[in-house]
């Protein structure tokens, strides 16, 4: 009997440093009310989201990437916003950069290239803070914030005892 090839749950994404994550994190557990604040190490931004993917591919992914050339994104987190569709309570920027458009671009180019799936919803940049969130009631005021992303990585994501994880595969600097 032929075996099921093994997969693998990947995306790629910014991943802000700790720093960050943490007034993120900070943030987002006195807006959560009656929903999940997202575990400050958990924190990201997705750029393209592969989901099950063939565990072979990896290595091609990481050549993929490798081959991303982009500059120091300086993305302004100056506004959150909640989505009814989906129920999170999320923070981005109100004018993404054009630096981040392109990162976006090309690795969505190269992946379509290569003929990789991921998800083809259009890009709308955004940090993920809260989930089963009703609103942004409970929310203190926003504080502006700043990112200096230099770096992006692909991400592996498991369940480890009902706690989703993320592994950064590799990283892929600017
Ligand atoms: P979200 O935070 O808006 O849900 C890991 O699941 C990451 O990939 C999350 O940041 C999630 O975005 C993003 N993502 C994008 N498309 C997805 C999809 N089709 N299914 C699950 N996660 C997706």
């Amino acid at each position: 009997m032929e075996r099921a090839a093994e997969t693998v749950r990947l995306f790629f994404a910014l991943w802000p440093a700790s720093d960050l994550q943490a007034k993120l994190a900070a943030w987002a557990r006195e807006a959560a009310g009656g929903g999940r604040a997202m575990r400050q190490e958990n924190l990201h931004l997705t750029l393209a989201f592969l989901g099950a993917t063939e565990a072979a591919l990896v290595p091609d992914l990481i050549a993929l990437a490798t081959g991303v050339r982009f500059a120091t994104i300086r993305l302004p987190l100056d506004r959150v916003g909640y989505w009814k569709h989906n129920r999170i309570i999320w923070c981005g920027a109100s004018e993404e950069p054009s630096v981040l458009i392109s990162l976006v671009e090309d690795l969505r180019a190269r992946l379509d290239a290569r003929g990789i799936h991921y998800d083809p919803k259009p890009f709308v940049s955004h940090v993920t803070l809260v989930r089963d969130a009703s609103g942004l009631l409970a929310a203190p005021a926003w504080i502006p914030l700043v990112w200096e992303a230099r770096d992006f990585a692909l991400v592996s994501s498991t369940r480890v005892e009902g706690l989703v994880t993320y592994q950064m595969l590799r990283r892929f600097p600017a």
